[in-house]
C-alpha cells in the first residue's frame, strides 16, 4: 500500500516510515523540511496524490491557543487534498484524555483535530497516545523549581515513542 506520511519528519513519523517501509509498503515523509506545508497547503497535492492512506503526524509549533488555528487549518487543507486525490483512510494521532482537560489550549486543539477528521469525507482511525517517555523532560520542567523537582499533580503513564508508532502503522496499514 502507499502512505503519505505527512510530519514524516518528526519523533513518531520518521519511526512510522519505517515501519511501513520494512513491512513492505511504499511510505513517504512529507513535511516543511520536505517542501510541504499543512497550513499554507504548499506542495500538498502532490503530497497526497496516489496515497492510499494519509497518516497526520505533524504537531503545532506551540502548544498555546495558536494550536487551535495550526490544526484546524491543517486539517482542512489536508482533508481536501485528500479528498481531491481520492484517499481512502485518513489517520492521525491524538491524546488519551484530550477531551477531558478542555482548560488546556493544546488538549482543546486536539479534542478539535478529531472533531473536523470525524465531520470530514474520508474514512477515518484515530489513535490516541500518553504522553510519550521522550517528552517526559519537558513534561517534568514545567514544575521544576530550583533545584526541587515536583512531581505534576495528574498522574502520568507515559510511552515509549516506538510503542506508539508501531500502533499507529498496525492501524494505518489495517482497515479503516
Ligand atoms: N508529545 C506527546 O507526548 C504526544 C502524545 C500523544 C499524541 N501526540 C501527537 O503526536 C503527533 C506527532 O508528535 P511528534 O512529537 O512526533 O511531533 P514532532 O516530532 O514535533 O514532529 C512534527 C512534524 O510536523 C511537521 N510540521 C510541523 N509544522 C508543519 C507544517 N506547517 N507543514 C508541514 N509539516 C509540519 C514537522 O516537520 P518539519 O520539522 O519539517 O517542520 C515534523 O515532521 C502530534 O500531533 C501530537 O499532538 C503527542
Amino acid at each position: 500500500m502507499k502512505f503519505a506520511v505527512i510530519g514524516g519528519t518528526g519523533l513518531i513519523g520518521s519511526q512510522v516510515v519505517k515501519i511501513l517501509n520494512a513491512d513492505g509498503h511504499e511510505a513517504v515523509p512529507h513535511s516543511q523540511s520536505t517542501g510541504v506545508d499543512v497550513i499554507s497547503g504548499q506542495g500538498l497535492g502532490g503530497a497526497v496524490a496516489g496515497a492510499d492512506v494519509v497518516v497526520n503526524l505533524t504537531n503545532s509549533p506551540t502548544f498555546d491557543e495558536a494550536s487551535l488555528a495550526f490544526f484546524q487549518t491543517s486539517m482542512d487543507n489536508l482533508l481536501a487534498a485528500a479528498q481531491k486525490g481520492g484517499v481512502g483512510h485518513f489517520v492521525i494521532l491524538s491524546i488519551v484524555g484530550a477531551d477531558q482537560v478542555p482548560e488546556l489550549d493544546y488538549y482543546k486543539a486536539k479534542v478539535l483535530q478529531e472533531d473536523t477528521l470525524a465531520a470530514g469525507p474520508i474514512p477515518y482511525s484515530i489513535v490516541r497516545a500518553t504522553q510519550f517517555m521522550e517528552f517526559m523532560d519537558a513534561v517534568l520542567s514545567w514544575t521544576v523549581d530550583g533545584d526541587s523537582v515536583r512531581l505534576p499533580a495528574t498522574p502520568i503513564q507515559p510511552v515509549a515513542s516506538k510503542d506508539v508508532a508501531n500502533a499507529v502503522a498496525e492501524v494505518a496499514a489495517g482497515p479503516r
